[in-house]
């Protein structure tokens, strides 16, 4: 994606040294955007833990090349998979981020420790490509359902998708899954505008998504995470699609905290509620979301306070619970796969069921 005219990925490798991972530092936007150099595992296992890293695609890509620098410092096979252990343990939810550390470990292993340096770089390489073209198919096919909106519409009437934290580029290595399609169709000159919701506690919505969309001059509106429903039943939502960080087997679907309530007054307003992933977010391995996909619990401190920036214009974090309160942060939810109008992935739509995932992934040809 472009800023101020510039095209970015979200994650890069510096072209001087060939070795230091460039990523921007997603806890300064969307005030400042500010460049993060990481020279070590150490260095992006804390981006990715205090999320100045974030998303599910985007860990895993990151990652991919943490470990590439874990091996710059010792290739030998005890530190390869002690360093692939230590960042696979960052973030439990997004599968993408277990994925790529293994899909690391299967080319390197092979490898002899001496060339593992450059084999590492090209194979985070190809993970971060892979991931640009599906997100970019993933665009493809769901615009498609918000041209069938505007088919079913007056010829002014705008088309309002909500969505919920951020699945766009910057969660991602470019394009986004959830804002994929809505680029695209407003690229085609389509009239889309997003209700964005804010999503406590970290402000994803707020700060990230509504970041992104403004630069992209997409028209959006942030509103407070419980409005959605309200709005769902006064006629104001056409279309609900979110990201992921794990689909099972059969289709659960966990993302952001606060995405289940979206699913259920979708439900009950009859809207269609669609989520967007590349097959890396796919767990095949799991099958109840419910009860098997671990569900990060994080710091209550970003319950009871929140951060923003001063009129003076630095960030000032301020307490607004009692002092006595205290807080729980489960950072995910799981929808169940029923609540879950479709899956909108680089290789099509399909039911979010074991049959709709295995008619576009059959076993022989999962990555
Ligand atoms: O805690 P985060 O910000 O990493 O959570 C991100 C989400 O829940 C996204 O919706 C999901 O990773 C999809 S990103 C394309």
């Amino acid at each position: 994606m472009k800023i101020n005219g510039v095209p970015y990925r979200s994650v890069w490798v510096d072209q001087t040294d060939q070795r230091t991972v460039c990523i921007f530092d997603q806890t300064r936007l969307p005030f400042a955007l500010e460049i993060l150099r990481l020279s070590s595992s150490e260095q992006v296992a804390h981006a990715i833990v205090t999320m100045q890293v974030r998303g599910a695609p985007l860990i895993g890509a990151v990652a991919a090349y943490g470990l590439a620098l874990a091996l710059s410092a010792d290739a030998s096979d005890e530190a390869m998979e002690r360093e692939a252990s230590m960042l696979a343990a960052t973030r439990p939810t997004a599968i993408n981020l277990r994925w790529a550390i293994d899909r690391m470990l299967q080319k390197l292993r092979p490898v002899r420790p001496e060339d593992r340096v450059a084999t590492a770089y090209s194979e985070a390489g190809l993970i971060c490509d892979e991931d640009v073209a599906q997100n970019e198919a993933i665009g493809r096919h769901g615009l498609e359902l918000i041209r069938a909106i505007k088919n079913r519409k007056q010829e002014r009437e705008r088309i309002n998708i909500l969505t919920h934290c951020n699945a766009g580029w910057i969660a991602t290595v470019d394009w986004g899954t959830a804002l994929a399609p809505i680029y695209m169709a407003h690229d085609e000159g389509l009239d889309v505008h997003v209700w964005v919701d804010e999503t406590r506690p970290r402000n994803q919505g707020a700060a990230l998504t509504a970041w992104e969309l403004g630069s992209h001059g997409v028209s959006h509106t942030v509103i407070v995470d419980n409005a959605g429903g309200h709005l769902m039943q006064h006629g104001q939502v056409d279309i609900v699609i979110v990201g992921t960080d794990r689909v099972t087997a059969n289709g659960d679907v966990a993302n952001k905290i606060g995405t289940y309530l979206k699913a259920l007054a979708a439900r009950d307003n009859g809207l269609p509620f669609w989520v967007a992933l590349p097959s890396t977010t796919i767990d095949w391995r799991v099958q109840n979301g419910l009860t098997e996909i671990p569900i990060e619990e994080r710091s209550p401190l970003e319950v009871t306070t929140v951060t923003g920036r001063t009129a003076a214009g630095h960030l000032e974090t301020v307490r607004i619970t009692p002092d006595h309160s205290t807080a729980a942060n489960p950072a995910f939810d799981v929808t169940p796969a029923r609540l879950v109008t479709g899956l909108i992935t680089e290789r099509g739509c399909c039911d979010a069921s074991g049959p709709g995932l295995q008619s576009l992934f059959p076993a022989t040809t999962r990555l």
